[in-house]
């Protein structure tokens, strides 16, 4: 049985929502059972796994989830207060990380141990730097007008593309501190691979948030119609604008000029009557009762 492009987009938002569910589970039990395990406090070692835990799985992937368009915790709010409540999550993850870093380093110190000499010690120094750069980036993001020959849509396709690197790169650390002999003396087999999967889920939530808006995002891009109903919009729109609910940017096909929500005088807003005069994708007009 075939099934209508309408059946295909709601069963993929179902599944993109529960895959968002799971995200914000697993971003907020992980670092609980790395806590349990670490029981912070009993040593100046146990402060690592449960802050660099805090820091890319809870801190960084919450920060993330809030530009889903399905399971941001914030979806009624205004794009402007994701974006406050997202610097600041991604500005606590770095703190974190910086101070995990810091007590790892001075552990081994005090421990007469070498540095920086496993995979997971070097992936996790290049993480905590690449991370302080992307940070620097996103400021670039809040005074766009510094980068003067750079279009705003053009700095948020670099930032969000260099975000997902810097994110996978974090997962990739969790992955093989959990490779270390601390942990796997202590959680063995089933629980293991469990343990596992969670940076794993997260990352394919995360990169599938991503890629929809890079999609959008990226010059010469092959967005549609559909993409735009798959990526949850709820805007009137003609065939040849699409619209990004988790960036609220508004992108012309023709010139690839764009309107940014609450940024007044860059262009001129989509207006209902502009869009009435166009064909409607299918999907958007059975929204519309049309
Ligand atoms: C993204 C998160 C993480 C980052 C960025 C990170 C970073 C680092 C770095 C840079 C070192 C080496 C420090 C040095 O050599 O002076 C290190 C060591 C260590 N980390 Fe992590 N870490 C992370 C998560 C974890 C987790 C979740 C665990 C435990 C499950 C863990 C366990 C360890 C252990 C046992 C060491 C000492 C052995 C070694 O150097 O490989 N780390 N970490």
């Amino acid at each position: 049985m075939a099934l209508t492009a309408e059946t295909e987009s709601r069963l993929y938002r179902s599944l993109r929502a529960a895959a968002g569910a799971a995200a914000h589970l697993v971003a907020l039990g992980f670092p609980t059972a790395v806590a349990v395990l670490a029981r912070p406090g009993s040593s100046l070692f146990s402060w690592h796994p449960l802050l660099m835990a805090l820091a890319f799985s809870f801190l960084m992937t919450e920060a993330l989830l809030i530009f889903s368009p399905e399971t941001s915790l914030l979806r009624s709010f205004s794009r402007k207060v994701k974006v406050r409540v997202h610097w600041a999550l991604q500005l606590l993850a770095l703190l974190c990380a910086l101070l995990g870093l810091g007590i790892i380093t001075y552990n081994k110190h005090l421990n007469g141990k070498a540095h920086f000499v496993t995979w997971h010690g070097l992936t996790g120094l290049l993480t905590v730097l690449y991370a302080g750069g992307q940070c620097m980036g996103g400021v670039l993001l809040l005074y766009p007008k510094l980068m003067k020959n750079w279009t705003l849509a053009k700095l948020k396709l670099y930032h969000a593309t260099s975000g997902l690197v810097g994110y996978l790169l974090g997962c990739a650390s969790l992955m093989l501190g959990m490779c270390s002999l601390w942990f796997t003396t202590s959680v063995t087999s089933v629980s293991w691979y469990l343990a596992m999967l969670c940076p794993l889920l997260t990352s394919l939530v995360i990169m599938n948030q991503s890629w929809i808006a890079c999609s959008v995002l990226s010059p010469g891009s092959s967005y549609d119609a559909h993409d735009t109903e798959r990526a949850g919009a709820t805007h009137l729109m003609p065939a040849s604008v699409g619209m990004l609910p988790s960036t609220g940017l508004i992108w012309r096909r023709q010139d690839r000029s764009c309107h940014i929500p609450g940024e007044k005088g860059r262009e001129s807003p989509l207006t209902q009557e502009a869009a009435a005069g166009t064909a409607l994708p299918l999907v958007l007009r059975r929204q519309l009762g049309q």
